[in-house]
């Protein structure tokens, strides 16, 4: 007997992700932005169709807002287990040892949403996840966001205009580098923050998509917002890879298939949520939107332009070199 409860007793330590058969599954997915959001919609859709796939054997409980953690708490939580699944922007990732997702906010990076996706199905995509292995991170799927405007009290429609301007941004270094090459002083903040760092001067300005302005209301303390859609803002869906391998084969596959299924439910709604939420942002007259004309986006171009050189040493020349490739771009 007390051989047989010391083997139990063995087993069970080392197997703490494994779970008795008939006892139901909880998903704790948090993320930062609001329901109304692509990605917080994509997070509702994966809810109905893994707790449908699975029979209810899964249930997920998902926390928007940052309702349960926020931007860095939500990362170590997932690599303490007490979150199971997050949907972090991808420029929030090198906490977790993988500063080469950055390279994904490298200004003026992707066309349009067409060369974004297609990138990200593709060797871009498969590259960075094959990095989170060895972190304990799994990497289930990218989600679309589509393109940054970036905001302040006054038009920003030349590099000049951004001379001394506290910026917000969210986590990337290269993103604080190209915010610095226009003369501006980028600060990390964590999402649920940024209203009220706009709203009492903490921080000047920042960059963001139409939904994120929208339902965080950062036009509203925005005066001039310019829709230069100068970087992308994507996701990765992770979880935690202890977690996720625990879960038996057949579980492990229909919640696939219903994350497969809420992935091109959020990327094919993004692009008009976001041009739905500008007009709205439009139609509130609590802000003045402004448009870059061919001349002004060469000059902000050219003035972020040595964020590329400066990238190599932060993201490394192999995914500049798997980027330049795919993207068919000449990077230097
Ligand atoms: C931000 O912090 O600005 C964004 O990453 C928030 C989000 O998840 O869209």
């Amino acid at each position: 007997m007390r051989i047989l409860s010391l083997v139990c007793t063995v087993v069970v330590a080392f197997v703490p992700w494994a779970f008795p058969a008939d006892a139901q599954v909880v998903i704790k997915f948090s993320h930062v932005v609001a329901n109304d959001t692509p990605k917080g919609k994509g997070a509702l859709k994966f809810k109905e169709l893994a707790e449908k796939y699975t029979d209810g054997k899964v249930r997920i409980e998902v926390y928007p807002n940052s309702s349960l953690f926020k931007d860095k708490e939500e990362i170590e939580a997932l690599q303490l287990g007490s979150v199971q699944m997050l949907a972090p922007s991808t420029a929030k990732f090198a906490p977790l040892g993988v500063k080469e997702f950055e390279a994904l906010d490298l200004p003026w990076l992707f066309k349009d949403d067409a060369t974004y996706a297609a990138a990200m199905k593709g060797e871009i995509g498969t590259w960075l996840f094959n990095k989170l292995k060895g972190k304990g991170i799994t990497g289930l799927a990218y989600w679309d966001n589509g393109f940054h405007m970036v905001s302040a009290g006054r038009p920003l429609l030349a590099p000049a205009d951004f001379q001394g301007l506290k910026i917000r941004i969210s986590g990337s270094k290269v993103a604080d580098q190209y915010f610095r090459n226009l003369g501006s002083i980028p600060q990390i903040m964590a999402f649920s923050e940024v209203y009220q760092a706009l709203q009492t001067g903490v921080v000047d300005g920042c960059e963001n998509t139409p939904s994120n302005y929208l339902t965080q209301k950062f036009h509203e303390v925005q005066k001039h917002i310019t829709v230069s859609s100068h970087a992308h803002l994507q996701y990765a869906v992770i979880v935690n890879s202890k977690f996720w391998n625990g879960l038996s084969a057949d579980m492990r596959a229909q919640l696939e298939r219903a994350m497969n299924e809420a992935t091109d439910y959020t990327n094919s709604i993004a692009t008009k949520e976001n041009e739905d939420a500008l007009a709205e942002i439009k139609a509130s007259g609590k802000t003045t939107l402004h448009y870059l004309s061919d001349d002004q986006r060469k000059a902000w171009r050219e003035a972020m332009a040595p964020t590329y050189v400066w990238a190599k040493g932060r993201v490394g020349q192999e995914i500049l070199d798997i980027i330049a490739k795919e993207l068919n771009l000449t990077m230097n």
